[in-house]
């Protein structure tokens, strides 16, 4: 697995302090609110891991998988909901936890699905961010670290559902995904 990575992106302690300071942050502004964490899964879910322990108040979880329609998320961004949030949103404070926000067009789709059912408000917050990909007007409310466009993986982040459980964030080496 290590062989296939060219350079680390992000280490192991860059990681962990950046998601203790966003926790830190979270904790101040979510203090008397509803927080409710809503992941898409799968590639947040490292992200959400550590996060979640780092937020010193009162957390509800929960998950959504979703699935690309016909032509695919990444060109439509219509998504279809595999399995859908179990928690009423009615009165939540919903924070949106993501690994990365690359092209925006699935999380536009789903932030707009969820305002829909009448949470108390609805934030994102995104451990990576690659601002040159985007193709729609989105942004998060907190952010981890602005990117290069490269290709990363690890901490949750996947090539071909491989490189998930690598700890840091690396760039993968061009002939792992040309060949
Ligand atoms: C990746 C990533 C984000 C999304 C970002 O998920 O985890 O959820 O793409 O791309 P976008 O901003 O262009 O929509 P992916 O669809 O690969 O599924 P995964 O989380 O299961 O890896
Ligand atoms: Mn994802
Ligand atoms: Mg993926």
């Amino acid at each position: 697995m290590k062989d296939d990575v060219k350079k680390v992106l992000l280490s192991e302690e860059e990681l962990h302090a950046k998601v203790a300071e966003l926790g830190a942050q979270i904790t101040k502004d979510y203090e008397g609110k509803n927080l409710l964490l809503v992941t898409v899964l799968k590639g947040a879910v490292v992200f959400l891991a550590d996060l979640m322990r780092t937020i010193d108040q009162p957390a509800e979880i929960d998950f959504m998988v979703v699935s690309s329609y016909g032509s695919g998320v990444k060109s439509s961004g219509v998504v279809k909901i595999v399995k859908d949030l179990d928690i009423n949103l009615e009165g939540k404070d919903i924070l949106i936890v993501e690994d990365i926000l690359d092209s925006g067009m699935t999380l536009d789709y789903i932030k707009g699905m969820l305002l829909d059912r009448n949470p108390a408000s609805i934030r994102i917050c995104a451990l990576l961010d690659k601002p040159a990909r985007r193709k729609v007007d989105l942004q998060a409310d907190y952010v981890g670290f602005t990117i290069p466009d490269e290709f990363v993986i690890g901490y949750g982040l996947d090539y071909d559902e491989k490189y998930r459980n690598l700890p840091y964030i690396g760039v993968l080496k061009p002939e792992v995904y040309s060949v």
